[in-house]
């Protein structure tokens, strides 16, 4: 079975991320999207929530790929976590050049780190190509509407 991992933050999931979470399950036999526990960030929203809103969003939006994704926290390397779940694949997606430098890094670390485990990236849709969790986050805390940037479900745990 080829399994992948889809690691990050999700603080909160966006469009951008979930049109890669759909586009990933429809590739891999199982996708487990890993939310990063960071001790040294405070996120917006707790790791609970986050588990949550991209449960809700890829059953609610995701249609029947959904049965094909696992949600789950982690804590330490990406690559730990992706050997310790039998993924041969770390998922990531491009928006635009300038995340590619930090991106190829990134994939160059962690295949020294783990060989077997290697980096696919897909391309964000280009309608969501501008989004980004940050941008979110700043948007709704002062009160803007983010509900074209979000699902649902994220949008219920930002705007109470
Ligand atoms: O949502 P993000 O912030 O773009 O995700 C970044 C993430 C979680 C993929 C990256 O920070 C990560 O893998 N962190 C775990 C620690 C680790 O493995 N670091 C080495 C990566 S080269």
């Amino acid at each position: 079975m080829t399994s992948a991992l889809y690691p990050g933050s999700f603080d909160p999931v966006t469009l951008g991320h979930l049109d890669v979470i759909g586009r990933a399950a429809g590739i891999f036999e199982r996708l487990t999207v890993g939310v990063l526990v960071n001790p040294r960030k405070s996120p917006m929203l707790s790791l609970d929530e986050r588990i949550a809103a991209l449960t809700e969003a890829a059953r609610d939006e995701l249609g029947d790929v959904a049965d094909r994704i696992e949600v789950a926290s982690f804590d330490g390397l990406t690559v730990d976590f992706a050997q310790r779940i039998g993924a041969g694949f770390i998922v990531r997606g491009l928006r635009a050049v300038s995340d590619f430098e930090s991106e190829l890094q990134m994939a160059h670390t962690n295949r020294k780190l783990a060989p077997t485990v290697d980096t696919i990236f897909l391309m964000t849709a280009l309608e969501h190509s501008y989004l980004s969790s940050s941008l979110v986050k700043e948007i709704a805390a002062f009160g803007g509407d983010v509900s074209q940037m979000v699902p649902a479900a994220a949008m219920r745990r930002l705007v109470p």
